[in-house]
């Protein structure tokens, strides 16, 4: 019995809280109820912890949320805490600054039992471990209201206290301010990588897109992936065995600038971690890509915690975030995004290989699914804008137009734009036997 006790109380609290968290992250997120950049904008003595929620992007997820608070630091203890610190770090703590429940100060006064531990935002990153993702709030005497990192039993200094109410919206959002940073240790320690140290290919080897990773090292896309890292650069990276799914087209059969412009489309020019990518739905997402026809779009989707992206011929959903370091963040999607610019809108039905050596110029549009209505409202117009025998399927490689529009962008110069880039193959080929 007294070995029971001390494991299967925390493990109850614990199980209790992870049912919380799952039953709020169905809790569907709700468009425009409020706005904490707002809320803040004309209170300066908020205006660095401001900042920083923009900059990270941790805003666009509490806008998303609904019941949620955030604890506020003045400008000193935020500027404290934003010291020498990379933003990757700066947001974490900022994460742990947003409780995934609505806490006005009459309910801090009044927590059942003079305590209660809550989920913050910390928890949904998946880096959160034991109880790091968890805020013990405490009544303690004098009717003051404590708040400390549930990894740390209560202990955490320096202590951070609940001082004033800045802002309610009952049950929508609470805003208060808070004395101090609510840390566990290790969580301000995090490593000061910039952008320009990353090596891509590493991190992306790591993550279990090899292929990926040779072909933007192969094709040179790399070098623009780089130069953009400094302003801001999201990468969508296919796993590897999205490039072994069937009915995928032949990329070895693609001609270079198009190779180009496919891995280009699975990178956008901003920071865009899944939470803003979450408040990004009914609005295009501009990608790297580009053609005769401007930049090559993709669409959000969002039910429950999954992300979706959408290309108007097929879609993915984000299966992970393999690095989040502002600016530069980089995910992992489950199928290869293939633009209709390139491609067509007719997703490919069969999985026969023959598939892609059939020379019909048609999207053939008896034998079609039932495509996202979202997208293929507006793909006919992208496609009435290039001439006649630019089919789906067969034409890419040797399509005129599509090369000379990416030619004023990224396409290293003097590169022959429609000779097959058939060697790929070989590097396709050997990344798939490194998997096996
Ligand atoms: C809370 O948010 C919901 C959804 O956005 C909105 O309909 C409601 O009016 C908001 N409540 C208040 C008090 O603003
Ligand atoms: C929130 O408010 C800020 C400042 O007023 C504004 O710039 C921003 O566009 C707003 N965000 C949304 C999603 O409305
Ligand atoms: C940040 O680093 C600079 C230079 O290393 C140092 O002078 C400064 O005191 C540091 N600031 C804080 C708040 O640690
Ligand atoms: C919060 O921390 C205090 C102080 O360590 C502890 O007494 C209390 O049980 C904790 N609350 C919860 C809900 O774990
Ligand atoms: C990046 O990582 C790859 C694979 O781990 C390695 O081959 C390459 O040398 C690294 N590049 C740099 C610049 O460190
Ligand atoms: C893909 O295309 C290359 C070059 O055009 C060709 O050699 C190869 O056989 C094709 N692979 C398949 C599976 O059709
Ligand atoms: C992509 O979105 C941008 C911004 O909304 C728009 O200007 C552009 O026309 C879109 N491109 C295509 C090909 O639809």
């Amino acid at each position: 019995m007294d070995n029971c006790l001390p494991t299967s109380r925390p493990f109850a609290a614990a199980t209790a809280v992870l049912v919380l968290a799952v039953l709020a992250s169905f809790w569907p997120p709700e468009a425009q109820g409020h706005n904490i950049t707002e809320i803040l904008e004309k209170l300066p003595e908020y205006g660095v912890y401001n900042s920083y929620m923009s900059l990270t992007k941790i805003a666009d997820e509490v806008n998303s949320r609904r019941t949620i608070t955030c604890l506020v630091l003045p400008n000193s203890a935020m500027s404290a805490v934003a010291a020498n610190r990379s933003l990757a770090t700066t947001k974490n703590a900022l994460r742990l600054l947003v409780l995934l429940d609505y806490f006005d100060p009459q309910k801090l006064h009044d927590l059942p039992a003079g305590t209660t531990l809550t989920t913050t935002l910390y928890q949904t990153t998946g880096v959160a471990v034991g109880k790091q993702g968890f805020v013990n709030i405490t009544n303690v005497r004098g009717g003051r209201v404590v708040f400390s990192s549930a990894a740390t039993g209560g202990g955490s200094k320096p202590i951070s206290e609940y001082t004033k109410s800045i802002r309610q919206i009952p049950y929508n959002i609470s805003v208060l301010e808070i004395s101090a940073p609510i840390v566990f240790p290790g969580l301000l320690d995090g490593s000061p990588v910039s952008g320009n140290s990353i090596n891509l290919t590493a991190v992306l080897e790591t993550a279990g897109c090899r292929t990926f990773a040779s072909l933007i090292a192969a094709s040179g896309t790399i070098e623009t992936f780089q130069a953009a890292m400094e302003k801001g650069l999201t990468i969508f990276a296919p796993k590897d065995e999205a490039f072994k799914a069937e009915g995928i087209p032949n990329l070895s059969s693609l001609s270079r600038s198009d190779l180009v412009t496919l891995l280009q489309y699975h990178a956008v020019p901003s920071y865009a971690p899944e939470e803003s990518l979450k408040a990004a739905v009914d609005r295009p997402v501009v990608t790297m890509a580009a053609g005769s026809s401007g930049k090559y779009n993709l669409t959000v989707s969002v039910q429950g915690e999954d992300v979706t992206l959408h290309s108007g011929r097929d879609s993915s959903r984000i299966a992970g975030t393999v690095l989040d370091d502002t600016p530069v963040c980089i995910l992992t999607i489950e199928n290869i995004l293939l633009p209709v610019e390139l491609f067509g809108e007719t997703p490919a039905l069969s999985p026969a290989p023959e598939k892609e050596k059939s020379p019909s110029p048609s999207p053939s549009p008896s034998t079609t699914a039932p495509a996202p209505s979202t997208v293929s409202a507006k793909a006919p117009s992208s496609l009435a804008l290039s001439p006649p025998g630019t089919a789906p399927e067969s034409a890419p490689a040797v399509s005129p137009e599509t090369a000379a529009g990416k030619a004023d962008d990224n396409t290293p110069s003097g590169v022959p734009k429609v000779v097959p880039f058939s060697w790929l193959a070989a590097i396709v080929a050997s990344s798939w036997a490194l998997l096996c």
